[in-house]
């Protein structure tokens, strides 16, 4: 029997990569490590990645896996005291791991030339809202939330196409596997 009720002609897509933000639950440091592995194999200059959180919410062992996925010949280790460190990888290329939490003013971020870096390699930061007023206006933004000893709520929030696709490679590694 024929339905008495319109049938719509057009039928809306599927939602697949016009969503901005995903929201995924880390069980474990190594799973950590595995989604930052999978954004680092496709990371180029230019990119910039903010990583919020409080301290040991995981910013820096996410670093160790996206430093791991790009390729990195160094060891990641936290740049609390000299502020940025740069990996190097086999083709000469860079690295740059910010860590903004010791920059509380202006003047002295404004010395870090954040243009220069982003010339020669993709760039990470944390405590990125220290310098708010200099992030570029397009980045992914991940904030790290402690939940349990071992479990993390990340958040991630893509403004601008580059990171909408760089977000649609990590729903597709955090659900679809490695
Ligand atoms: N799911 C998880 N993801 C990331 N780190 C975790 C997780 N569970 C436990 N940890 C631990 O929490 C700590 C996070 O430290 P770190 O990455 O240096 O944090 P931050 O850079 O945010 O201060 C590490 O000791 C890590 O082993
Ligand atoms: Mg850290």
């Amino acid at each position: 029997m024929w339905s008495r009720f319109p049938v719509p002609d057009i039928i809306p897509p599927m939602p697949i990569l016009n969503s901005h933000s995903l929201d995924f639950f880390s069980r474990s440091p190594e799973q950590t490590r595995r989604i930052g592995r999978r954004l680092g194999g496709a990371l180029q200059a230019g990119d910039v990645i903010c990583l919020q959180g409080e301290l040991g919410a995981g910013k820096t062992t996410f670093v160790q896996g996206v430093a791991q996925g790009w390729g990195s010949q160094d060891s990641v280790s936290s740049p609390t005291f000299i502020l940025v460190n740069i990996y190097r990888r086999a083709d000469q290329s860079l690295l740059f791991h910010m860590d903004a939490y010791r920059l509380d003013s202006t003047p002295e971020a404004e010395e870090l030339d954040l243009d220069t870096m982003l010339a020669q390699g993709p760039l990470l930061i944390e405590w990125p809202e220290r310098i708010d007023g200099l992030v570029p206006p397009e980045h992914l933004w991940i904030s790290l939330e402690h939940v349990e000893e071992e479990e993390r709520e990340m958040k991630f929030k893509a403004s601008g196409k580059r990171y909408d696709e760089l977000l649609a490679m990590i729903r597709h590694a955090a659900f679809g596997g490695e």
